[in-house]
């Protein structure tokens, strides 16, 4: 039992992709998908103008290709492993779910567009990855077509985000006249040839140095000339500070025209880490062989309607879980059937029977369980991971319903979403319900918020946005004090902490430099 679950968990891999919009993410887990044979032709994903999730290109290409490919977690083999992607949500946006879809993977791939470099938002997702110590494996995609110099990019990596690129594959040819990727590991050089919107694998053609250099000419001596530089400067894939965050395998190609793509997802399944032992909240390892544990990163509630019900997603930490086992929540010490387990999130649902650690369930009827839980199985010791990071919101609103006789669906609405950590709704101690502040890391937090009140709760609301500038979680003592500045409101959580929002950045920092007794603390545990 315990030697089946260390091989199953050997052969998983659980990853997300990283990217700033319009990089190519939703291009490239289509490849990926397209490269494991889990779908038989790309192009389906077609990004438009004012689309904001690829989430509802999912599900579309779900309905009209029969297959399952959804927001939360996509399951494919692959060359005998399992690979678990986890989409990363909050698209065109930032949101806190993608905190907590990063705390249940052990890779990331980090998709550059090679014409505009790091963009914001990759900077932000990659501090995210640095706080884990989360192994990244680089993609410059795009190289079809003009760009930056990729020594100019690995420039930047190592410069903005602080690690060290380790170019794994080097291109041969670029500025819209790609050819192909030289393995800097095994000197074979790739030359791919392009399909139509390279809906079908590239057929490609390993082609001997002394060829490549006639039949290449100076796109040839430009890239050797460039990986011998890399050499010199030893900037070769080292697996021991890959694995500490330290450096990032770098990969080069074009999601679209498949080039270097399947290079790609096999460095997911040589490079990438196996679930190894996580860590509970003393720091002990819960080992992969233990009995059956698990932690809920993300809750959705009423996500199809034809099952109007509130799933929890799960990651398998330890042992073996199987459907229909009785879990206990350690947060609540109630047991938790099982009996509704699935794999796929969307129109369709497969039921799952056994899963391994790496893995992620989907609960049905999951109410009870919240963001954060752990469940383990009875048979063994209880366990208790540590609460997935939350980071201070950055954008506040407010709302009311629009049609006053709809408040009581609106409560109703604003506690359960509160609960699904949609938003954090933050309520005065004095005044309870009424007028509450709601606080997001994006705005597209907001949106779906508003969207699903309206759908799911029949209570369209008003926004608002409300004037504040910063948070810092407090306590008693501090926001009896707070409460008499000027600019500042002491607000509750709906787990019972204090927490002051400042209306300026300036009223928070004469706060921390006069009066640093006072407790202000940055909002890391959710
Ligand atoms: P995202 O999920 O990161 O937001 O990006 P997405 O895959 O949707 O890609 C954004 C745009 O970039 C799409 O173009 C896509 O076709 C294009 N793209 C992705 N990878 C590559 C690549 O390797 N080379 C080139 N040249 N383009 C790439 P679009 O114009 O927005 O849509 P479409 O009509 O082309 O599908």
């Amino acid at each position: 039992m315990s030697a089946q679950v260390l091989s199953e968990a050997a052969r998983r891999r659980t990853f997300a992709i990283i990217s700033h919009p319009d990089a190519g993410k939703t291009t490239l887990t289509e490849k990926f998908l397209l490269y494991a044979g889990a779908i038989t032709s790309g192009g389906a994903v077609k990004a438009h103008e004012g689309r904001r999730a690829a989430t509802s290109d999912w599900m579309e290409m779900e309905q009209t290709r029969g297959i399952s490919i959804t927001s939360t977690a996509l399951n494919f083999p692959y060359r005998q492993h399992e690979l678990n992607l986890l989409d990363t949500p909050g698209h065109r946006d930032f949101s806190e779910d993608t905190y907590r879809v990063l705390s249940a993977v052990d890779a990331v791939v980090m998709v550059l567009d090679s014409a505009k470099g790091i963009e914001p938002q990759t900077l932000k997702l990659f501090e995210v990855c640095r706080s884990r110590n989360l192994p990244v494996i680089t993609f410059l995609n795009k190289l079809d077509r003009p760009g930056l110099e990729p020594l100019e990019l690995l420039d930047q990596i190592e410069d903005q985000i602080g690690l060290r690129p380790t170019p794994a594959t080097w291109p041969v040819g670029s500025f819209g006249d790609l050819r192909g990727v030289i393995d800097r590991r095994t000197d074979i050089f790739t030359r791919f040839t392009r399909t139509a919107r390279g809906s079908q694998i590239a057929p490609e053609e390993d082609v001997p140095a002394d060829r490549a250099a006639s039949e290449e000419g100076s796109a040839w001596t430009k890239s050797t000339e460039e990986s011998d530089l890399l050499s010199a400067m030893g900037a070769d894939v080292d697996l021991a500070s890959f694995l500490a965050g330290e450096s990032t395998p770098v990969f080069a190609g074009s999601a679209l025209t498949n080039f270097g793509v399947r290079h790609l997802l096999d460095a997911i399944v040589d490079l990438a880490p196996a679930p190894t032992a996580r860590l509970d909240v003393d720091d002990k390892p819960r080992h992969l062989d233990e009995p059956c544990s698990a932690f809920v990163f993300k809750v959705q509630a009423n996500m199809d309607r034809n099952h109007r019900d509130r799933i929890a997603f799960a990651r398998i930490c330890s042992g073996k879980f199987d459907r229909g086992m009785v879990m206990t929540c350690e947060r609540t010490g109630k047991p938790f059937a099982t009996k509704y387990a699935s794999t796929v999130f969307g129109a369709e649902r497969t039921t799952v029977d056994e899963a391994f650690p790496g893995d992620v369930v989907g609960l049905v009827n999951a109410t009870g369980l919240n963001i954060g839980d752990t469940l383990f199985d009875d048979s063994g010791a209880p366990v208790q991971f540590p609460p997935i990071p939350a980071f201070a919101p950055e954008v506040f609103a407010t709302a009311r319903p629009v049609d006053t006789g709809k408040t009581k669906q609106f409560r109703k609405g604003l506690d359960q979403l509160n609960e699904e950590g949609v938003v954090q709704v933050l309520k005065d101690p004095d005044w309870g319900d009424a007028s509450p502040v709601l606080a997001a890391v994006g705005q597209l937090q907001f949106e779906v918020f508003a969207n699903r009140l309206d759908i799911e709760f029949n209570a369209p609301i008003e926004l608002s946005s409300a004037p504040y500038q910063a948070i810092r979680l407090t306590d008693k003592e501090s926001a009896a004090m707070l409460r008499e500045k000027p600019g500042v409101r002491i607000l509750a959580r709906f787990d019972g902490h204090l927490v002051a929002l400042f209306e300026n950045k300036y009223a928070l920092a004469r706060v921390e430099q006069n009066e640093p007794e006072l407790m202000l603390d940055h909002i890391i545990a959710g």
